[in-house]
This record gives C-alpha cells, sequence and structure tokens, in this order.
C-alpha cells in the first residue's frame, strides 16, 4: 500500500491502494471501522503509472491514473525508473467507494502529474477536488525538486477540477500562481467540503511559507519564516471546543539552516500571519521535506 490511505471521518473505513510496475498495477482496498478487510479490487489503468496518492469523498474514490510511468530500461540502467510519457492518456477515475473496476468511470484531464491531493467532495453530480498540479515531471532525467534542474513545468501548483458524472465533462483551474506541496485539511474534513486548506511553499531558497487557503473565497493567507527557515507539511489541529473550522492550531517541523537545527513550530490557524503561538525547540534536526500527522492520545 502506499503512504496515502484516507480515513473517512463519518465511518471510520480506511481507504487505500497500492501500485506496481508489473501487473496487476493498481489495487484498491477497503478496512472497515472495526480493522477487517473487507474489499480488496483490482483497477485497470493504462500502464504501469506511478501513483502516489489519491481522494475520497463521501460516496467516491478517484484514481489518478498520469503519465509518469515506469521503465524497465530505466530501472536496468540503475536510474530514476519513472519517466514522462507523451503517449499515456492522463485520466482520473471516480468510483463508488464500495464499487468494482467496471464501475470506474473516466475522465480524461489535462497531462499533468499530482503527488498529493488536498480534499474531494461530492457536489451533486460532481465530484470536486483539489491537488498541487505538476504540468510534468521527469522528462529528460530533469529533477523535480532541484533548483538546478527544476522548470516552471515543474513547481506545483493548486488546482480544482470538476468531474462530473453525468456529463463526463471535466472543468480544471488553477488556483494560486505561487508553488506549494504537501497539501492538507483537517482530518475530520476528508471527503467532505472544507473550506479551508494547507500547504507549504515549496520554496527550497530564501524564506519558507505555510499558506492557508480560503476555498470558499478564493484568496489565501500564509505564515512567512525568517529567512533560512523551511517548514515542512503542515498538521491542523482542533482546538478543544472550537467551533469554526480553522478554531485550531497548525504546526509543522521547521529547519533553520542557519543553526542546522529544528523546532516544532504552532501556529494561531485562524490567524497565520501572526508570531507562532508556541516553538518546541527539538535536540536533533529533522530533515526538510516529510509529511506530518497528528495522532490526538
Ligand atoms: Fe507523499
Amino acid at each position: 500500500m502506499t503512504a496515502h490511505p484516507k480515513i473517512c471521518p463519518e465511518t471510520g473505513e480506511l481507504l487505500f491502494f497500492g501500485y506496481s510496475s508489473i501487473p496487476p498495477y493498481l489495487t484498491y482496498h477497503r478496512v472497515d471501522a472495526s480493522g477487517q478487510l473487507v474489499q480488496s479490487t483490482e483497477i485497470t489503468v493504462g500502464g504501469p503509472t506511478m501513483m502516489h496518492d489519491f481522494v475520497v469523498s463521501r460516496h467516491h474514490s478517484v484514481f489518478m491514473d498520469l503519465p509518469a510511468v515506469f521503465d524497465m530500461e530505466l530501472a536496468m540502467s540503475g536510474g530514476m525508473p519513472i519517466r514522462w510519457s507523451d503517449d499515456y492518456p492522463a485520466r482520473f477515475g471516480v468510483m463508488p467507494r464500495d464499487g468494482v473496476d467496471a464501475d470506474v468511470q473516466w475522465f480524461d484531464i489535462e497531462p499533468c502529474y499530482v503527488f498529493h491531493t488536498l480534499n474531494a467532495y461530492d457536489d451533486g453530480d460532481e465530484v470536486v477536488m483539489h491537488g498541487c498540479r505538476i504540468k510534468e515531471l521527469w522528462r529528460d532525467n530533469a529533477d523535480i525538486g532541484d533548483p538546478a534542474t527544476a522548470t516552471d513545468d515543474s513547481s506545483p501548483l493548486m488546482w480544482e477540477w470538476r468531474l462530473d458524472r453525468a456529463s463526463g465533462a471535466v472543468s480544471e483551474r488553477q488556483l494560486d500562481e505561487q508553488p506549494s506541496e504537501f497539501p492538507r485539511v483537517p482530518d475530520s474534513r476528508v471527503g467532505l467540503t472544507s473550506r479551508y486548506g494547507y500547504t507549504m511553499s515549496a520554496v527550497f531558497e530564501g524564506t519558507g511559507e505555510l499558506i492557508k487557503y480560503d476555498l470558499d473565497t478564493d484568496t489565501r493567507t500564509s505564515h512567512v519564516f525568517p529567512e533560512g527557515q523551511t517548514p515542512g507539511e503542515a498538521v491542523f489541529v482542533p482546538a478543544e471546543g472550537g467551533t469554526n473550522e480553522d478554531d485550531g492550531y497548525v504546526m509543522a517541523y521547521v529547519y533553520d539552516r542557519g543553526t542546522d537545527t529544528s523546532h516544532l513550530t504552532i501556529l494561531d490557524a485562524s490567524n497565520m500571519a501572526a508570531d507562532p503561538l508556541a516553538q518546541v525547540m527539538l535536540p536533533r534536526r529533522i530533515p526538510t521535506g516529510f509529511h506530518g500527522s497528528w495522532i490526538a492520545d
């Protein structure tokens, strides 16, 4: 299984998938709230696509069959075994969460790659999803994230897709011009409408930033860190007794290049630009770029 299972906040189900460079390329699974594996279903995709993440709504699971594909020749040469393919159609597949392969409705989209989705929700006949979209990656072995080879085309940008199950139509749009990645919504909003989404700016030099998107108003605010400090993935932790979706805390590990130290920063989610509420200095440096998670006791 991959590193991005989804836990449905309403049913307690764990929804996840695994992918492979040899058939079956994609297998979808559900574990019920009691921990029993209740479904494993092979899903037909166009080939050995690299599928890092997927997304769920209240009623649907959405697979991302995209043109970053496994290449045996590259693998045998000992290099990065994934390459961009101009011949591989880019598609999103929408399936009822308890559906099977034949139930998947595929939507052709503009070619892109998405490592990480923000969230999705059902809106009438539409499944609306957000994610950090890269126009293309790993063409000519260019390494995403490497300042020496990165191009504008490999910058992840917040994007919206609306997949209309009735008409089969797709509409998509860019929400922001600032690159960012590691998108998260509150765990309680997975698969449901979420007003706010959090990302970290994909800045590898200079200052780092944690961004808060307001999807209702198409605006954003952010917390800009001091020069040389780079945050990791932001995790939202609800405040006890909170009523608004952003009543709570945004927490992230921050690496400070100047001192080669790391700390945990705790921001007020409803006031991202303000000084941190707290900083917890850590006895060990934590490398940048890792995912985050919060487990309440
Ligand atoms: Fe990931």
